[in-house]
């Protein structure tokens, strides 16, 4: 092949934005002939190495646009310090049927067992298997949600939350809700209702959400639609963040 062909080549696979064959394709070439590579062997990896590449791409977009605090996988969840945890519900909602079927996540627990970990973490596998995921702080959210009320555009932005196959509300339960917030947070949830997965993280157990929300009729009427088809996951057990403090704590009473 010429320089001038050559020069084709790789403007035809700009144009087709093949970018990662692009990038290998002269040290490649020169494998190719050495090695005397066939032709279909040699089409086949650049091929692979080309979607591979566009799928990594993929999944990075779509982690970025979720919004997660932090990034962790169900993989890097020890398991065996949380044993309250039931390994049988958490593999079911590993094969995404939970997404299917439009049910939803509920993550209880007190501070640091995890919630907001595992709650990323399934959020990762649906992202994974090419669902969309958003995730907001429940104060974030009804920041937000309260804004677009104010600027006359909650239709709009209820609309861009329904769209989400999994949306996930951190952290309910830390602060209390004003009337508007709580009022806001049902239409949120109603709409969402049966059409999409939604996972949520508490620190409090259903009964004081009446106090979460200022208003019992409204929590019961928030639990009724979001218990009607929903795993949930009451984590007992202590904090993974004070782990270490714990540790050190009965090495010194050890004596070591
Ligand atoms: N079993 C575990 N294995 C590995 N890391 C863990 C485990 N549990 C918690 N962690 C880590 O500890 C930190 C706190 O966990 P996480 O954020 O999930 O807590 P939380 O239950 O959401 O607490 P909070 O109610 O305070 O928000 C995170 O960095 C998380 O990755
Ligand atoms: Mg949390």
């Amino acid at each position: 092949m010429n320089e001038i062909e050559y020069e084709k080549l790789i403007s035809n696979l700009r144009r087709l934005k093949l970018y990662r064959i692009i990038e290998i394709l002269d040290n490649y070439l020169e494998r190719v002939n050495k090695e005397e590579i066939s032709f279909t062997e040699a089409l086949a990896y650049l091929i692979k190495e080309e979607t591979q590449f566009k799928e990594d791409k993929s999944l990075e977009i779509r982690t970025r646009v979720a919004g997660f605090p932090y990034r962790k996988t169900i993989e890097d969840f020890d398991f065996s310090f949380q044993p309250s945890i039931d390994m049988r519900q958490i593999n079911e909602l590993r094969t995404m049927r939970f997404i299917v079927n439009k049910e939803n996540v509920i993550f209880l627990g007190p501070p640091g067992v995890g919630k907001t970990h595992l709650a990323i973490g399934l959020g990762i596998d649906a992202i994974r298997n090419n669902y969309s995921v958003y995730y907001t702080n429940c104060y974030e959210l009804i920041r937000k949600l309260n804004k677009a009320r104010f600027e006359n555009t909650l239709d709009r932005q209820l609309k861009r939350l329904l769209k989400y196959k999994v949306l996930i509300i951190d952290e309910i339960g830390y602060l209390p809700f004003d009337k508007e917030g709580a009022n806001l947070f049902f239409q949120l949830i109603s709409r969402k209702y049966e059409k999409s997965s939604i996972i949520i993280t508490s620190n409090k157990s259903f009964k004081d959400w009446g106090e979460i929300f200022n208003d019992e009729v409204i929590a019961s009427a928030i639990l009724d639609r979001l218990l009607h088809h929903a795993t949930v996951i009451n984590i007992k057990g202590n904090s993974y963040r004070l782990k270490d403090r714990i540790n050190a704590r009965v090495r010194t009473e050890q004596g070591g």
